[in-house]
């Protein structure tokens, strides 16, 4: 049974992201997709409106035999790892700039903890550009969504700008 983390912000989830989840379930029997908890960020979604969304999307991509749950972290990522019996951090790396950074926390966190290994895994070239950050701005200044979240991700970021009070 090989169990991996996906962690990250998720803020909103992008196409990019359920890229590498369904690479990642050719890899591993389960992959818990948890989301950080971080009180000093001011997130667009909450971590409740996060796992949601998460869990609807999630019930249609393309996974094999492998069993997908969402959760939410605090703290260090790879205490989280070891309550979860998970042997590995998926992370995804999009360009040699996410490398060194990314670099820096999977030995760090191998520093921590040992048992733990980290796996970066390629999105397809159609999501190299897009992250989280360039999808809420582009979002915010009226640019199109369509390729970068799901539907249901761009009809909530616009729920969410009508029902935020002017
Ligand atoms: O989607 P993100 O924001 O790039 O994800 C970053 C995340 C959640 C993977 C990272 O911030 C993290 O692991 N935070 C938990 C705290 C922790 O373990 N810090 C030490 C990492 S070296």
């Amino acid at each position: 049974m090989r169990r991996a983390i996906y962690p990250g912000s998720f803020d909103p989830v992008t196409n990019g992201h359920l890229d590498i989840i369904t690479r990642g379930c050719r890899l591993f029997d389960e992959i818990i997709i948890a989301i950080l908890i971080n009180p000093e960020k001011k997130p667009f979604f909450s971590v409740g409106e996060r796992r949601e969304m998460l869990t609807e999307i999630l019930q249609q991509i393309d996974r094999g035999a492998c069993a997908l749950r969402v959760d939410s972290f605090e703290g260090l990522l790879v205490q989280y790892a070891v309550a979860q019996q998970a042997e590995a951090i998926v992370r995804g790396i999009r360009a040699i700039s996410d490398y060194e950074y990314e670099l820096q926390m999977a030995l760090m966190n191998r520093r921590l903890e040992p048992s733990i290994e980290t796996v970066f895994m390629m999105p397809a070239e159609a999501y190299s550009y897009v992250s989280s950050r360039l999808v809420k701005e582009v979002f915010l200044l009226g640019g199109a969504l369509d390729g970068l979240v799901p539907l249901l991700v761009e009809e909530r970021m616009k729920k969410k700008i009508e029902e935020k009070p002017a």
